[in-house]
């Protein structure tokens, strides 16, 4: 018999589409499977640091939200409790408060945790696991980067986004004769890059994974050491467009898509997903299945260790399938 009566939840890191659909799912499950409690931790863990922000969270606060982009429950990548930033006398200060945070779950009743996140949140809640809490991880990411689970969600949502907006952008290079650059998301993975290539008929396709050259680049492309200078975020699509505008000759226009990729309402596949992952980490925690992540295997909803799903980054194979299909139509990666 489980001893759990009430469980926290919260997202860490950038939003995607789907996290909703996580949350209204654990809501759901916890409340009518299970008879439990919910509270919203708002902003990643934000509510246990100040707990007074944490609230209990209703079906009626999770009806409506399954085709609502973001989190309801708000969320940042900044506020990890074991390098917590403050400004104390005028001067920056990093403190460890994790204990005030466990302590805090504590007083608001809290017996476990569902956090939803990325590579780093699954990292700051493993450390929380060791230290007591009672934690299972949902793994998210638009970039589908991490190696324990085939797919997360929001990937497909920002795979539809990007490839809608290389749809529309065929029509002004078609019309003008022009070279278009499309700078995609996806930090140090190609994955948005390369199935947004191919499924937009992209002629060139510019991932990490590659050592270097159009028209949808990744932003974390590597790039030769004479463009790297004034590299930042958002500025890589427009320093590989005036290079190829330098040496081709021909007018080059640049989008940059940011956060476009990450907002509007979740695919189906990402809904499903998201409903999938949040049964599956409430079904965990009344298991005592703790220091678990949820996962995508071979369709099937699997639960893997944290400490083994954190720090493997899934990047794109130069010699994936689908590098091979798109070389096979003539898609060039710079190479
Ligand atoms: O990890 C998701 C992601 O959107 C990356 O693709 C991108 O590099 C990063 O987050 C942007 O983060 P921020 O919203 O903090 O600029």
């Amino acid at each position: 018999m489980s001893s759990i009566r009430c469980i926290g939840i919260c997202t860490g890191g950038g939003d995607a589409p789907g996290l909703n659909a996580v949350i209204r799912a654990a809501v759901k499950a916890a409340f009518l499977k299970y008879k439990w409690r919910v509270i919203g931790i708002p902003d990643g863990f934000d509510g246990l640091i100040w707990p007074e922000k944490s609230y209990e969270l209703t079906l009626k606060d999770v009806s409506g939200i399954l085709p609502r982009g973001g989190t309801i429950l708000g969320t940042t990548n900044r506020g990890n409790p074991f390098r917590y930033c403050t400004v104390e006398n005028g001067k920056e200060v990093v403190r460890d408060i994790s204990d005030q945070v466990i302590a805090n779950a504590r007083k608001l009743g809290i017996d476990a945790v569902i956090t939803i996140g990325g590579d780093g949140s699954q990292k700051i809640a493993l450390e929380l696991f060791h230290r007591g809490m009672k934690l299972v991880g949902v793994p998210k990411t638009i970039d589908n980067d991490l190696s324990a689970t085939e797919v997360t969600f929001g990937f497909d949502t920002a795979l539809a986004t990007a490839t809608d907006a290389v749809d529309k952008i065929h029509t002004t290079a078609e019309s003008h004769h022009r070279i278009m650059v499309v700078e995609v998301m996806g930090r140090d993975a190609g994955w948005i890059a390369l199935e947004a290539g191919i499924a937009g008929g992209a002629h060139v396709i510019l991932i990490p994974e590659k050592r270097f050259t159009i028209v949808i680049v990744a932003e974390g492309v590597k790039l030769p050491p004479e463009l790297s200078e004034n590299r930042r975020a958002g500025a890589v699509g427009n320093l590989i467009g005036n290079a190829i505008a330098t040496l081709a000759n021909k007018e080059v226009r640049v989008s940059v898509l940011g956060h476009i990729q990450r907002g509007g309402s979740p695919t189906p596949f990402d809904r499903i997903l998201g409903t999938r992952f949040g049964v599956a980490a409430v079904d965990l925690i009344a298991q005592g299945s703790f220091g678990k992540m949820v996962c995508l295997r071979s369709g099937r909803i699997e639960a893997v260790d944290i400490a083994d799903a954190i720090g493997h980054l899934k990047i794109v194979d130069p010699h994936d399938q689908l590098v091979e299909t798109a070389r096979s139509i003539g898609i060039c990666f710079g190479d």
